[in-house]
């Protein structure tokens, strides 16, 4: 196994579970030191305990992307203690219930949250670390999704907004060589998304892709380490769609 990462900090939202932790395995696989970030610490220290069993090493911290001020405190946290922060993932974020519904009858203050943690949380939480993601000319990859493309949903909105945010970040955060980039997965098998989507409509839907076979937190976790890896590095300001070829038959769930 390569240590890519040996030496390296790599801060993961969203890691209490689903594809917050494969990232955080996969890059513990590699060596790195990982931060973890969630709202939920039960499953954080699930993911530490796991990260350690391969080798790796982690932190966990409550945070709530909802939440500027705990942003800027775990930003500042962060900064502080790391004075170098090599890949910040921002993964986090909503995807179940009425996010995914559709866009009537919401509110704006259901709207309100579900950008605040979908979009606006990402780009409040790079800014916070920025002096440590500069020190590294480090990464930043923002988590998107195929439903970026077919925005039906407030989730779709949400991640296309997120798209727009990633091209601009790359272009911001550019001035201190750190690249920003997005990852949109197709519909991989995590707890999460089998809670959402019927038993029998999982092989209607791998049917859709040219690649016949269930995409995995793995599939997502591999792209995410070459993207923020040495051999990534020439790639910048691009969402990356990870989805089995769904894309070719129009996004359809
Ligand atoms: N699984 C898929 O098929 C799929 C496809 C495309 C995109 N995604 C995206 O990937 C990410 C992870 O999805 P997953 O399937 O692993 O789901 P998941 O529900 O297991 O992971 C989401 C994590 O975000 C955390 N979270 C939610 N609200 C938060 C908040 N306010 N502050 C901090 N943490 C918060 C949850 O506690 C959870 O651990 C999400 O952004 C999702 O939109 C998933």
């Amino acid at each position: 196994m390569t240590q890519r990462f040996a030496g390296k900090t790599v801060l993961v939202t969203g890691s209490a579970g689903g594809l917050g932790r494969a990232y955080a395995l996969a890059f513990g696989r590699e060596g790195a030191h990982l931060i973890l970030a969630d709202i939920n610490e039960a499953g954080l220290d699930e993911s530490m305990t796991l990260v350690e069993g391969v080798g790796g090493s982690a932190s966990t911290h409550r945070l709530d992307m909802a939440d500027e001020a705990q942003i800027q405190a775990f930003g500042a946290e962060i900064v502080a203690k790391h004075e170098r922060l090599d890949v910040l993932i921002n993964n986090a974020g909503l995807h179940a219930g009425e996010i995914a519904r559709g866009f009537f009858g919401l509110g704006q203050a259901k709207w309100q949250h579900f950008f605040a943690v979908n979009t606006i949380g990402p780009m409040l939480l790079a800014e916070a670390l920025r002096p440590a993601l500069a020190k590294a000319k480090g990464v930043i990859i923002n988590k998107s999704s195929m439903a970026s493309y077919n925005p039906a949903t407030a989730y779709g909105i949400t991640k296309a907004s997120l798209n727009v945010f990633t091209h601009a970040m790359a272009m911001q955060f550019g001035a201190d060589e750190i690249r920003c980039v997005g990852i949109a997965p197709g519909l991989m098998q995590t707890e999460a998304a089998r809670d959402g989507v019927a038993d029998d409509n999982w092989e209607r839907l791998k049917g859709m892709q040219s690649v016949k076979r269930q995409g995995t937190a793995e599939d997502i976790a591999n792209l995410g380490v070459f993207l923020a890896s040495d051999e990534g590095s020439f790639i910048n300001n691009q969402i990356i769609l990870c989805d089995g070829g769904n894309q070719m038959r129009g996004f359809r769930i």
